[in-house]
């Protein structure tokens, strides 16, 4: 029996295992190394406050996750398919690791951001006409 995603040093695992995979994989690793030449000393800490303030309601992250993937979309496109590229690894790296309601829930949250993400970027405002 697996545990589940209790406490901030969850997150942390959670967190490093998921990029070690995501820095190896073929769709969207070069994403991170060769095109945003991500420097995870200062990356990785972000994200344990970013799943730490979601996932525990605590406002430890400070940033804005749409801005900087608008951003990125402008330097190399992020379609469906890295999305549910992303998704997969995300979900397969929570159920390998932990199981229950906070496991759960931090895939919901994932998808949903996801699927948001994907919408905005594909949204741009010139494109929405409410009539
Ligand atoms: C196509 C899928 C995705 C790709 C390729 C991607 C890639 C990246 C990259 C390259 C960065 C910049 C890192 C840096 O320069 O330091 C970043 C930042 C970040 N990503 Fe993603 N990402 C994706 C989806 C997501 C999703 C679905 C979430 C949330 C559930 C997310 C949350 C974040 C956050 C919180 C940051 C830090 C933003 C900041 O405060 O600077 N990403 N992402």
């Amino acid at each position: 029996m697996k545990k589940d995603i209790d406490n901030r040093v969850d997150i942390i695992v959670l967190v490093d295992t998921f990029y070690q995979n995501v820095a190896v994989n073929k769709q969207i690793g070069p994403i991170f190394t060769d095109i945003a030449k991500v420097d995870w000393s200062h990356h990785l800490p972000k994200m344990y406050d970013f799943w730490e303030s979601i996932l525990f309601g605590k406002a430890i992250y400070k940033g804005n996750p749409m801005l900087s993937h608008f951003a990125l979309n402008e330097r190399t496109p992020l379609q469906h398919e890295q999305f549910e590229t992303w998704k997969n690894l995300f979900f397969q790296n929570v159920d390998d690791l932990f199981e229950g309601p906070n496991a759960e829930l931090i895939k919901q949250k994932a998808q949903s951001i996801a699927d948001l993400m994907h919408f905005k970027i594909n949204s741009p405002p010139s494109k929405i006409k409410i009539v």
